[in-house]
Order: C-alpha cells, then structure tokens, then sequence
C-alpha cells in the first residue's frame, strides 16, 4: 500500500488549536509539560514551513511567565523549575528570535549550580543524575553562548564513562544502552566538541551498528532490544546517526513509510505508532525525522539541537 503524503495543513491546525481544548481532562493532565509542549509544537510548526501559526507575543509572554526567582523555568506558571523546562523556555526565545527578553545570568546560575562534583547534572534541585541533563544544561548554555560557566570537560568525561561496550550509551555509568540517552550523550560531546577527540572510529562504528540494529521489519525504530517501534525514535536513533554522519545505515524509504503512516490525516498530529492517537511530543519527532531523511517541503532540522538549522545558524554564528 502507497503510504499517505505528509499532510501539513492538518498537522498546523492540529498545533494550532492545541491551546484551545482547556475545557478538557487531557489539557490540564499536561500541565506538568506546558513549555516543553509549546517548545514542540513551535518547533514542528517551523520545520513544516509555518513558523509564525503561533502568536510570538502571546509565546514569549507565558514562556516569561514559567521562570522561578531562582533562574531556572518550570513548565507552567508557579511550578518548581527543573532543567528540562529551562532548556524548553530558552530553545523557544531562541526560536523566535527573542534571547534579549531572558534574564540570561540568572538563568545561566540556576544551569550552572546543577553540576555535580563528578561533572554530571542534576534536573533539579532534589537531585534526580542522568545523562539527560548534561545534554539539557550543555544545550540551553550553549544557545546563550555561555558554555564557560561550567565544567565542559568533566561533563565531557562523564558522558564517557557512561559507554557500553555494546557501543551505546546509558543514562548512568553501567546503565543499559538507550536510544534516547545516546542521542543525548552525542549531542553533549557534540556541543563539548570532543566527540572525534574522545571517540574512535572503531568506537562509531559499533555505535551506528547498535543504532541501525533498532530498524525492524515495519520500518519503524525501537529505542533498545525486544522493544516496538515508536515514531519518537526516529528522532532518537536518526539524529544519533546524523551526528557521526551515518544516516544511510537505515532504510530511509521504509522508515519514512512508518512515520507517514503514523500520521492521523483527519485530525493531525502523529502518534507513537498506526492506530494510535496523536500526541505534540510524536508531531515533532515524526516532522524532524522525515526532515532528517530528507523529505521534500521541510525545513532542515539540526540534528544536536531538535532546531530549525536556520535558527542554530543564527544563534551559533555557525
Ligand atoms: C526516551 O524516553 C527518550 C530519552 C531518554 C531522551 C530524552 C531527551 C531529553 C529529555 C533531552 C531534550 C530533548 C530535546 C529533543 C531537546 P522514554 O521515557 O519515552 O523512553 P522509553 O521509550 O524507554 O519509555
Ligand atoms: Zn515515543
């Protein structure tokens, strides 16, 4: 069977009025992800061409109105900050070209204080340690061009000692090899620049076998061994294979087949797999992975930052 075409229309009315549904059990369910759900739909709503379907004053304002005294950003309005949400609030400024209107050392001490003496991250101030978090912190200091507040190096080495000999990487040192945590161990050397320094190319390619290992026979992406396929890989494990310049190790023309039929067509969004109902967090990772393999009509998408590479240009200077 002939898979459908992306069908942009639907996916922007789909984001659009995704603010729309507050007389809804499921919108209040989320309120604990608000910024990192606006920071999602804004960011597929770029990709798929319709950068300005949202209101940019109405989006800086709440994105202004998530940050704690302390710097740091929860997901709504009055929430406890954590790093996930810090890093949301500054990819959405920076997004829509709005940096100048963030408190940027505040933010930049609230990032700062959650490394760890062994250079890892906390998400907060409780103390929750993964590999997740230097990727956040490493990400949103980077976009303020403020890498030099913290340990680089001593993140860098801890991102090291979290690799498997299966090639991957895990959340914790000795921790199973994820997907996921792979794309955020990559992104962390990639931002550190010391992923060719600190990995061999016998190391890569271990790496990108575990990682092409995920296609099954459907097309789709699973995030480890034994596990189904989920649109959300095909952002985890392609941008991963981007980062070492190994994207043709998956079948692109199956994998792009998978994510489309993830597509509701109705209704817009994309779900985790067919059949099932479309969420913000699978949009965006179905949009950026068709981008990532290429599909016509799409913004380029920056493997390391889940940008519009547009926008990391003009932040980055690079
Ligand atoms: C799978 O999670 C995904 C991860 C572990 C990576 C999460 C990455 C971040 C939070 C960094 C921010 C990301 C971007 C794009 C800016 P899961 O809990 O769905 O795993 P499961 O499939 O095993 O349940
Ligand atoms: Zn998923």
């Amino acid at each position: 069977m002939t898979p459908p075409i992306l069908q942009t229309s639907a996916h922007v009315k789909y984001i659009q009025t995704l603010d729309t549904h507050s007389d809804r059990l499921d919108y209040h369910l989320t309120t604990h992800l608000r910024l990192s759900g606006v920071y999602w739909g804004l960011t597929a709503l770029h990709l798929l061409r319709h950068p300005t379907a949202l209101p940019r004053p109405a989006t800086i304002a709440f994105v202004l109105s998530c940050q704690h005294p302390s710097g740091g950003f929860g997901a709504s309005p009055a929430h406890d900050p954590h790093l996930l949400y810090t890093l949301s609030a500054i990819q959405i400024l920076a997004t829509v070209d709005a940096l100048d209107a963030l408190d940027a050392d505040k933010t930049v001490r609230y990032i700062a204080a959650r490394q760890t003496p062994d250079g890892c991250f906390t998400g907060d101030e409780w103390g929750e340690k993964d590999t997740r978090f230097i990727y956040c912190a490493l990400n949103a200091l980077s976009l303020l061009r403020r890498l030099d507040a913290v340990d680089v190096d001593a993140a860098m080495a801890y991102v090291m000692r979290c690799r498997n000999p299966d090639g991957g990487f895990g959340m914790a040192p000795q921790a199973e090899s994820h997907a996921g945590q792979i794309f955020t161990c990559l992104g962390a050397l990639r931002i550190g620049g010391a992923l060719e320094r600190l990995m061999s190319q016998d190391q890569i390619n271990v790496l990108g076998d575990w990682l092409c290992e995920r296609q099954l026979p459907s097309g789709g992406l699973n995030g480890r061994p034994e596990k189904l396929e989920d649109v959300c890989y095909s952002w985890w494990v392609v941008s991963s294979l981007a980062m070492v310049g190994r994207v043709g190790w998956v079948d692109g023309g199956r994998l792009e087949a998978f994510i489309l039929g993830c597509q509701d067509v109705e209704g817009g969004g994309f779900a985790d797999r067919a059949g099932d109902v479309a969420d913000v967090f699978h949009t965006v990772f179905g949009v950026a992975g068709l981008s990532l393999l290429g599909y016509e009509g799409l913004e380029e998408v920056d493997p390391v930052y889940c940008m519009p590479r547009e926008v990391t240009r003009r932040v980055l200077g690079k």
